[in-house]
């Protein structure tokens, strides 16, 4: 079995192959850094125009990549949402056009789902796992019971934690995306320099919250010396964020594996999926933490950490496996919780 997955959810137009064994036969990406990089961030309007010359050429690629047509795939899925609804449309009227073309199934796939269910293409395990699932714009703790069956544990408050890496590196001029150039920055830094808040931690519940350590962090840049922020300045500025990250992770996660560990009993591994998994700091304080509860570790390799077509032509195969399929009336959302019903 081969399915084709479109992803256009973001910044990065993104098709891939992928077999029910796993193998994956192409994964193209096509990345629109450039044409958002004036702005500091990312333009809706400019991304869904870039999606849309893109996403035929993507595909292209793929197949010729793998060397097949489209006479040799089984299904075409594409992220439904969550997103910017100007690339999402794109990317699903694209696989629909195919999939009317050629008869074939289409799969709507949640954008966060096909993060999630990652560590299957990449490692093959068993369901229940717990999930910290970290991006640009997602902050939660899922409990992965089964394809489509996703519990909730906790989530954010007010940023997203991939946000508050982009937002710290945009106040220390270091450009978008954040996350990398934060990470960068710090390996010669000095993480214990600055005492940054650790929101939440400690604290009843699984949510998290980085909009305070965002404000410590932009206080703590204009207390140094006015523009004469030195390199050792944003190295420190760079490491004490990303430990409090890290301490805030560890805090929020281990509570979630104690609760994991209670109520799914048969339960496999901690998976970091999404952009900020990316981040090695983070899976060093998380890897310790699953194995001292006797869980797997897995984190993706880093080509499979931010947005791509591979996860989301999984995630489309996992689901087609099991008949789950949507008509050519789904409509792309621009949010939608991944424990909601379809
Ligand atoms: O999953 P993703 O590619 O797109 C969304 O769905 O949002 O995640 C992008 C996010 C950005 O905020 C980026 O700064 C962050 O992932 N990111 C990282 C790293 N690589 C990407 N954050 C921390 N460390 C990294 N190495
Ligand atoms: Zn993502």
């Amino acid at each position: 079995m081969i399915v084709l997955g479109i992803e256009s959810s973001c910044d990065e137009t993104a098709a891939a192959l992928v077999t029910d064994d796993g193998t994956i036969l192409a994964d193209i990406v096509l990345s629109q850094l450039e044409d958002h990089l004036p702005y500091g961030g990312v333009v809706p309007e400019i991304a869904a125009r870039a999606h849309l010359e893109a996403a035929d050429l993507v595909v292209r690629r793929a197949l010729d990549q793998a060397g097949i047509g489209l006479g040799d795939i089984d299904g075409v899925a594409a992220t439904g949402g969550p997103g910017l609804i100007g690339g999402v449309i794109v990317g699903v009227m694209t696989a629909k056009a195919i999939a009317m073309a050629r008869g074939l199934p289409f799969i709507a796939v949640n954008h966060m789902e096909g993060h999630a269910l990652t560590a299957r293409l990449t490692d093959g395990i068993e369901f229940p796992y717990l999930a910290l699932l970290v991006s640009g714009g997602h902050c939660m703790l899922v409990v992965i019971e089964a394809v489509g069956r996703y519990r909730r544990l906790g989530g954010t408050i007010d940023d997203a934690v991939g946000e508050a890496f982009d937002k710290t590196a945009r106040m220390l001029g270091l450009g978008y995306p954040g996350g990398p150039a934060v990470e960068r920055m710090a390996q010669n830094g000095n993480g214990a320099r600055f005492a940054l808040p650790r929101p939440l931690k400690g604290r009843d519940g699984l949510d998290f919250s980085f909009s305070g350590l965002k404000t410590a962090v932009r206080r703590t840049i204009e207390h140094l010396p006015e523009g004469a922020l030195s390199d050792q300045d944003m190295a420190d500025v760079c490491a004490s964020f990303q430990h409090a990250v890290g301490d805030v992770m560890a805090d929020r996660c281990g509570r979630a594996v104690e609760l994991f560990k209670r109520d799914w009993p048969d339960g496999t591994a901690l998976v970091i999926a999404g952009g900020v998994s990316a981040n090695q700091h983070l899976r060093n304080v998380l890897e310790p933490l699953a194995r001292t509860a006797g869980l797997g570790f897995v984190a993706p390799p880093q080509a499979l950490c931010t947005d791509n077509g591979a996860m989301i032509a999984w995630a489309g195969l996992e689901r087609l496996r099991l008949g789950l399929t949507d008509g050519l009336d789904f409509a792309p959302r621009p949010r939608w919780p991944m424990d909601e019903p379809r």
